[in-house]
């Protein structure tokens, strides 16, 4: 086993099952024009989070972590029609490139994309009343993965679930000692989630395009 047998893999579910139309080949394509990290979820895992957000008949969605809005895309496709989704987005480049996106993609009314840290934005969220999210995705700065998975608590109610991408990082979760914040952050989260009564989660590890990673997947019990 090895990352091209991985990918080829990948290709392979990808093509069956959640092939690319203009508007998502058109969000990558437009994000590496503008420079934009090439780190969006892979088109299969994409495909999970939109059968997830429709599983849970989600109807308001909260992201932490937009990018170009390629996860953003796939899962406010999976909204009804006066659903909601909000994503956060520190980076006011990539907040741009994504609202493009998003519009192309004929997203605008359901999609808002909120410049700025999203330990600012998260409070005021819950001064204006959002909430509480049927469903969130953290996939933003992994030192604050504890500190998003609290912010996910409060904007919650019991049935709201929880995903966060790159939970495994190569196998590096495993390295307590590391000074790497992203993996001290990461760690930190799972055992606020284990020791959380109101959380029951798993999680589980991936390979494909994106290497070898993973996510952690919690329901909000109460
Ligand atoms: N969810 C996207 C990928 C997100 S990449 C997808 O799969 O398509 C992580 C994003 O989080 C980047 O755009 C980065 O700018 C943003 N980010 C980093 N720190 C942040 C913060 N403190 N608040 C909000 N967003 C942040
Ligand atoms: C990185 C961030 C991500 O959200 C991801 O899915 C892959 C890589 C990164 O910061 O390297
Ligand atoms: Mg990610």
């Amino acid at each position: 086993m090895n990352q091209d047998q991985w990918t080829a893999v990948d290709r392979y579910f990808t093509e069956l099952l959640a092939p690319a139309d203009e508007a998502l080949a058109a969000t990558l394509a437009d994000s590496t024009a503008a420079g934009l990290p090439e780190i969006a979820v892979a088109p299969n895992q994409g495909k999970l989070l939109n059968l997830l957000v429709s599983m849970c008949g989600a109807r308001s969605v909260l992201e932490i972590g937009t990018l170009g809005g390629y996860s953003t895309i796939w899962m406010a496709r999976a909204l009804p029609a006066d659903g909601r989704m909000i994503s956060l987005e520190y980076n006011p480049a990539h907040a741009d490139v994504a609202r493009a996106n998003i519009a192309r993609a004929g997203l605008e009314k359901v999609v808002e994309v909120r410049t700025g840290a999203a330990l600012d934005t998260l409070p005021e969220l819950q001064t204006e009343g959002a909430g509480p999210f049927d469903f969130v995705f953290i996939d933003a700065d992994k030192v604050n993965n504890p500190n998003y998975v609290a912010w996910a608590l409060k904007l919650s109610r019991p049935g709201t679930v929880i995903v966060v991408d790159n939970v495994v990082r190569g196998g590096a979760i495993l390295e307590a000692e590391t000074d790497d914040p992203a993996v001290t952050g990461t760690r930190a989260m799972f055992e606020l989630v284990s020791r959380e009564p109101r959380l029951d989660a798993t999680a589980l590890q991936t390979v494909g395009v994106k290497d070898y990673d993973g996510l952690l997947l919690a329901r909000v019990v109460a």
